[in-house]
């Protein structure tokens, strides 16, 4: 780990520091009296103040969109939930015509708003301050929707989806006197999963990070050596990636020189293959230790069980 404390901060790796801010994904629209529409994936969006209710997103000033969201009166923040991934890579991609081939009904200032989101605020313009190289627009909630569907969220240059924390192991002592609280949690296979799902993750990421590799660069070297060559389009949706991400995080390893690519092939250099080798006995050796108590029926008991569930 370092710190940098300069004049001159490298806009990579202050991006990458960044990215350990989880977020959610949010696609952001607006439309012009006469009729131009945009829409733009942010992860810039958050909350300001309740009274006035006011909301705050920052729009990249090289944006083409930048133009729409200062003709129009208002915009709309879609709030996506974790099955939109593709709607998120297609609002993040320029285009002529972003809406040509995708659903959505008009909001007030007939900003677009966009079906199956997990919440949506609709805006009027506020105030627009100079934020470097972003505009950041504030807006004023005029409308919203909170369906409550689980969020999409993005972490580490990758799309990620909530698992709720389990907290500590309950304690008899804070459940009723029968203990039937405790026993249900106990039970709940659900909530089972998670804390095993949290233990199994606390235990193997460290392991993983001591590489020195970041978690994005180490899932697509472990894929490509299960899978062998691909297109960037086909690992980018195995792994669930945005294209910018994606093409940053393949540059690092062809630089290293652990990732070639002819047209639009992608496979492993000897060195890639070696790196992922060494990344895939860190992942068997931790599951083996994990399950190492456990007989091969039990194992494949356990692997039916969770396909079957999948
Ligand atoms: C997860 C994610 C978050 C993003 N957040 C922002 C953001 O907050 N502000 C921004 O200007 N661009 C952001 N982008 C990039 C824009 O979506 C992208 O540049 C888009 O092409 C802009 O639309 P335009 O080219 O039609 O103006 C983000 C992209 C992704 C994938």
């Amino acid at each position: 780990m370092s710190s940098q404390i300069s004049e001159a901060v490298d806009p990579k790796a202050l991006r990458a520091a960044l990215g350990n801010f989880a977020t959610g994904v949010t696609v952001i629209t607006a439309c012009t009296p006469d009729g131009d529409k945009a829409g733009v994936t942010a992860n810039s969006f958050n909350s300001v103040s309740l009274d006035p209710p006011l909301v705050l997103w920052s729009i990249m000033k090289s944006s083409a969109s930048v133009k729409i969201f200062d003709q129009a009166s208002h915009f709309a923040v879609n709030v996506l939930a974790a099955d939109q991934i593709n709607l998120s890579n297609h609002f993040a991609r320029p285009s002529d015509d972003k809406f040509a081939s995708v659903d959505y009904e008009n909001g007030v200032g007939n900003a677009p708003l966009l079906p199956d989101c997990s919440a949506r605020f609709q805006c009027e313009n506020h105030e627009r301050i100079d934020g470097g190289d972003h505009w950041i627009l504030i807006g004023k909630v005029v409308a919203f929707d909170d369906v409550g569907r689980s969020p999409l969220l993005y972490h580490g240059g990758a799309y990620s989806a909530v698992i709720p924390h389990s907290g500590a192991k309950p304690q008899v002592a804070e459940t009723d006197a029968s203990g039937i609280t405790e026993k249900l949690l106990e039970n709940n296979l659900y909530f089972q999963m998670i804390q095993a799902v949290r233990r199994y993750q606390a235990s193997y990421q460290p392991l993983q990070l001591a590489t020195g590799l970041r978690t994005i660069e180490a899932r697509m070297l472990m894929t490509l050596n299960d899978v062998g060559s691909m297109s960037a389009q086909s690992l980018e949706q195995l792994i669930g990636m945005p294209d910018q991400d994606l093409y940053a995080a393949l540059e690092t390893l062809k630089r290293k020189e652990w990732v070639a690519q002819s047209d639009d092939s992608l496979s492993l250099t000897s060195a890639g293959n070696a790196q992922a080798e060494a990344l895939w006995k860190i992942s068997i050796d931790r599951q083996q230790a994990v399950f190492e108590s456990f007989s091969d029926d039990e194992m494949a008991t356990f692997q039916k069980i969770l396909s079957a569930i999948q």
